[in-house]
């Protein structure tokens, strides 16, 4: 297959990616290492910005977000049994939507699927070649063990927080920014109605405990734990009764208790990839970086990524198109190795993290020039980036706020108060909270 864009994962950011440059008449064709079937049925967050939702709707992919999923115009924080609600509307004239990711990726995969987009679920011995190059390609083995191959001008890494290209992002330009936390969520799918109106977040001496939903008949709960923790040693009432006691007894939120039909434990890391893009790959989504889930940022930020990268190659191939068009070369097809982008080398475009010419790999056949990464590529880079570490600090002071560390005293926890009491106490400190947690306007 030859394509503008060879997308390596296909989950929400991939498949958004691939559907909004198709609106844009440019070309792409995704492959994904898992079934359709395993991602649409992995329990991921459920809270989509504001912003998110409107790309689903603008894309017209027909997402049922609006019909099935909820509109949040506040949520509730919890202190020692103590409840405080922020709303988010007076605040800040933005809701949040109650709409599992999953089902996020459901829609965007049949959209696809719908419009004859080239996708090929569960391959294997996935490759990627020659991001150095001006003739990128992918290979892989497909769900009937046919090898295949990809030629395209740009490969978009989307496979996830385990990503393979992100690797190819050489070590001498690419700063991995890692922390890990002493602590994960364990969390629960009960059939049970909901709780309450909106999602609360708590705290008290015991930690975390979040009280999600996922429609009027199942609900959604996590609880900090130790990494460690065996999910099945936990017994039922044992995981309602401390959540509860994390809400607090006395006049506090009675939880609605019912049959446990999920228990799984989530890691806790952030991870930032910086730069997002090196020659002709550019990164998006959990590729390029991970957030703890405290406040649901992770799949919004893909979305955020999505949004400033798909201006910026809609920019480099109407670059690359021109180019061929002036210079008569590179016949849609040919992959013109060695042609190079004219406009992609601009002057003055040697900034770190470009690729220094002369790092690519050596002996990969033809005359196969090492390019440096496109103007609008690295733009890209640097617009997600100030965004995702917006989130990352969000995501961070979120987590701190709301968790319980293993080492702490009585003066940590009395301090985090303070810090509650700034934020549920003033509406300077509930609106901080309100613009970030609904996703900043871009
Ligand atoms: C959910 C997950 C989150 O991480 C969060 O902050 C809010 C909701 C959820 O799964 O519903």
């Amino acid at each position: 297959t030859r394509v503008d864009v060879g997308i390596v994962g296909g989950g929400p950011a991939g498949l958004m990616t691939a559907l909004l440059l198709k609106r844009r008449g440019i070309s792409a064709a995704v492959i994904e290492t898992r079934t359709k079937d395993t991602i649409h049925h992995t329990q991921r967050a459920g809270i989509l910005e504001a912003a998110t939702v409107n790309m689903l709707v603008d894309a017209e992919v027909g997402s049922r977000v609006l019909t099935a999923g909820h509109e949040h115009e506040g949520t509730v924080l919890s202190f020692d049994g103590e409840a405080h609600r922020i709303d988010f509307q007076a605040l800040v004239g933005r809701s949040v939507w109650l709409y599992p990711q999953n089902e996020v990726f459901f829609d965007l995969a049949n959209a696809w699927e719908r419009e004859g987009g080239e996708i090929h679920w569960a391959v294997t011995d996935t490759q990627v070649h020659d991001v150095e190059t001006a003739a990128p390609r992918i290979s892989f083995t497909d769900a009937a063990g046919q090898e295949r191959g990809i030629e395209a001008d740009l490969i978009v890494g989307t496979d996830g927080s385990r990503s393979m290209c992100r690797k190819l992002i050489p070590e001498q330009v690419r700063t991995d920014h890692f922390i890990s936390y002493p602590f994960a969520w364990f969390g629960i799918l009960c059939e049970a109605p909901p709780t309450a109106p909106e999602l609360i977040y708590a705290n008290s001496e015991l930690g975390f405990a979040l009280i999600s939903q996922r429609n009027e008949t199942v609900q959604r709960m996590y609880f900090q734990c130790d990494p460690d923790t065996d999910p099945q040693s936990w017994s039922e009432d044992a995981i309602f009764d401390h959540i509860q006691a994390v809400l607090g007894h006395e006049g506090g939120v009675q939880l609605k208790r019912g049959p446990i039909i999920e228990k799984t434990v989530l890691p806790f890391r952030s991870y930032v990839c910086d730069p997002l893009s090196h020659g002709r790959l550019a990164l998006a989504g959990d590729a390029g970086h991970t957030v703890p889930p405290t406040g649901a940022k992770g799949l919004n930020l893909a979305f955020a990524d999505v949004r400033a990268l798909v201006p910026c190659v809609e920019e480099f191939i109407a670059e690359l198109r021109a180019g061929r068009a002036e210079t008569g070369s590179g016949a849609p097809g040919s992959g013109a190795p060695g042609s190079g982008a004219p406009g992609s080398g601009a002057p003055g475009s040697g900034a770190p993290g470009s690729g220094a010419p002369g790092s690519g790999a050596p002996g990969s056949g033809e005359s196969v020039s090492v390019i440096e990464t496109p103007a609008a590529l690295r733009r890209y880079s640097r617009t997600a980036l100030d965004r995702v570490w917006k989130a990352q600090n969000f995501s961070y002071w979120a987590t701190n706020l709301l968790h319980r560390h293993p080492e702490e005293n009585p003066f940590t926890h009395r301090r985090r108060r303070g810090e509650f009491d700034a934020i549920t106490g003033s509406v300077h400190g509930q609106a901080y909270f309100a613009d970030s947690y609904t996703g900043w306007s871009d």
